[in-house]
């Protein structure tokens, strides 16, 4: 038994379009209604002293989504940072955002510039939005990365490592994500975190993101706690530890 809180908790934010249709809306009502889920998820998260929260708002696949969709979205990013960067600050939030951001709305792009500035020094709960971001997307830019310091000398191939790799991925200076939760019922990892979740506890709910409570989010944390993590070694070793 751990019995511990996780330090990083990564959600797959997912359900908000069966929400709306659910209740006969647009897709769209069911984001915006996600968005009132975030805020309080991100509060619980501070309140229970939780590091880092890393949340998935736009995978690299979600291009693939009706052009209306897609924008609607967009504009809702705008909207939702315009409106909490400040109360996030005041509530010593770190923001970061991770992905292929170039492909982002100018505007956005801008934005997001603004507010990770001026949360950087905030030392409270590390909010990661991963937008326009994939796993497969991440290592591959590590790749890039290091395949640059080889050619230009500065690194020997042999000198490639999981460690060195590991240090060239998003977030690589945040521990490691404990606790994985998908919302919505879908059992898969759609091209999240592929990497960094090696060795996380995965947690999957029924329950659309929209309605995620906090007390959905306590259940998720339970059962963490009561998981043994073993990275490998028995259970003897980990009791004995
Ligand atoms: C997740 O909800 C939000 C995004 C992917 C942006 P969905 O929009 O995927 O909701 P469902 O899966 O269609 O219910
Ligand atoms: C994953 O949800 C991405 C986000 C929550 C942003 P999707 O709803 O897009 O995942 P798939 O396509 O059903 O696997
Ligand atoms: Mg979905």
């Amino acid at each position: 038994m751990t019995d511990s809180l996780p330090r990083h908790v990564a959600i797959i934010m997912d359900g908000n379009g069966r929400w709306a249709k659910g209740r006969n809306l647009p897709r769209i009502a069911g984001h915006r209604a996600g968005v009132d889920t975030v805020r309080k998820i991100v509060r619980a998260c501070g309140k229970k002293g939780i590091d880092v929260l890393t949340l998935f708002a736009f995978s690299s696949e979600n291009w693939r989504r009706p052009q209306r969709e897609v924008t609607l979205l967009m504009e809702l990013f705008v909207r939702a940072l315009q409106q909490e960067v400040k109360n996030l600050n005041k509530n010593n939030v770190r923001l970061r955002m991770i992905g292929d951001l170039t492909a982002l709305p100018p505007k956005l792009q801008e934005l997001i510039k603004n507010s990770e500035e001026l949360t950087k020094n905030n030392s409270g709960l590390t909010l990661v939005i991963a937008a326009n971001y994939g796993g497969r997307w991440d290592m591959t830019q590590a790749v890039q990365q290091i395949a640059q310091k080889v050619a230009a000398g500065e690194m020997m191939p042999e000198e490639t490592s999981p460690d060195i790799i590991q240090q060239h991925l998003c977030i690589s200076d945040l521990p490691e994500p404990d606790l994985f939760i998908r919302t919505g019922g879908e059992q898969r990892i759609s091209n999240y975190l592929l990497w960094q979740l090696a060795y996380t506890e995965l947690y999957f709910t029924e329950k659309l993101w929209p309605e995620f409570d906090d007390d959905d989010f306590d259940a998720a944390l339970a059962s963490f706690g009561s998981r043994q993590r073993r990275f490998g070694r028995t259970g003897e070793q980990v009791e004995n530890a």
